[in-house]
């Protein structure tokens, strides 16, 4: 989120605007806890993990007394817009702060931005924090491999994501496991214990001398990670399989740490986006990451197995490529443009 919060900052400070910080979420909205942002302030969080602003839980928020306060705290405050950076809660709280309904003729404008590492926002394809999440979850499942393969283990990785199971099905595939479990799946408790023992018995069967087997399973299960291991130990006593199963929780470890590459790089975009957005004079919007850029020909195919994937003719994309060498492809082009728009705004 830190990424977001400078590339807005530097973005609105470029357009002539001053920028508050607001500490801790809707919380420190209500008790007008505002911080001056300035080029300076932002230089050097664009490596750190959370956010400088600091982020609550405020349950007042949700009534329309507690936004009321907010409101008037920002027109004290003279603040004419706010960007939200945040999931599902702090995007519901800005559409509620500039309800028509609510607003009673005060000029405020907000738009947000998403960030969620359980990936659970709707109309964007990823949200801040996402892509650090499942690197960090790999990681965590290659060491654990290590130690499954040398001692022939079978291991039960819980990761986050409560409502939705997105970052146990990007990582088990980024990670090689051998079986994932997600809510969505509506598989019942049986079925999974099933597909456990299953793979934990051909696990062990395996010639190649590898035989170590990684279940990853989302935190959005009824079933928890020591109950299924529990049941799946019964099961496979019963069956006499004398196989070690261990449970591995990686809870908020996958909260935290160090950007990646990918998430600096896009909730910069989102950031400098929203900012601009909020000066253009929008609002009640959210800035959604929609790639592709490229325009792809009339006659590339979208397949049929994965929406994010096309079939482009090789004819095409050869000619394409040239142009993109050439600095003559639309991408091309807009990569020029918008690096001559941000150099000075993002220090580069
Ligand atoms: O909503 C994001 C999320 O990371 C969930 O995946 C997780 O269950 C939850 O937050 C944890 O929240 P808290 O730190 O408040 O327990």
């Amino acid at each position: 989120m830190n990424a977001a919060v400078r590339a807005a900052t530097l973005g609105a400070i470029d357009q002539g605007w001053s920028v508050l910080g607001v500490k801790h979420g809707y919380r420190g909205l209500l008790d007008g806890e505002f911080e001056a942002l300035e080029p300076d302030s932002v230089a050097s969080i664009l490596r750190e993990g959370g956010t400088m602003l600091g982020s609550a839980r405020c349950l007042e928020f949700h009534e329309r007394v507690g936004r009321d306060t907010a409101r008037r705290r920002l027109a004290e405050a003279r603040i004419r817009g706010v960007l939200v950076i945040g999931g599902n809660g702090s995007l519901t709280g800005a559409r509620a702060l500039v309800d028509p309904d609510e607003l009673a003729g005060q000029h405020l404008r907000v738009v947000g931005v998403p960030a969620s590492i359980d990936n659970d926002i709707g109309l964007t394809s990823m949200a801040i924090g996402v892509d650090t999440a499942i690197n960090t979850i790999v990681e965590a499942c290659d060491k654990i491999a290590d130690t499954a393969g040398a001692h022939e283990r079978a291991f039960i990785v819980e990761v986050m994501g409560r409502d939705c199971g997105y970052l146990a099905m990007a990582s088990s595939v980024a990670s090689g496991a051998d079986v994932v479990l997600f809510r969505e799946s509506g598989r019942t408790d049986e079925a999974r214990v099933d597909e456990v023992v299953e793979a934990v018995r051909g696990g062990h069967k395996r010639s190649d001398g590898d035989r170590h087997v990684l279940v990853v399973m989302s935190e959005g299960l009824e079933l928890t990670a020591h109950q299924l291991k529990e049941r799946v130990d019964a099961r496979l006593a019963a069956e006499g399989e004398q196989i070690e199963t261990r449970v591995t929780v990686l809870g908020h470890v996958v909260r935290g740490g160090r950007p990646s590459a990918f998430d600096r790089l896009m909730a910069s975009r989102l950031g400098y986006v929203a900012a601009r957005a909020l000066i253009d004079g929008e609002s009640g919007v959210m800035v959604s990451w929609n790639p592709p850029s490229v325009v792809l020909p009339e006659d590339a195919q979208r397949s049929r197995f994965d929406p994010r994937c096309y079939l482009v003719s090789l004819d095409a994309v050869l000619s394409e490529t040239r142009n993109l060498l050439a600095g003559t492809s639309p991408v091309a082009k807009w990569r020029i443009r918008i690096f001559d728009e941000i150099e000075q705004v993002l220090r580069l």
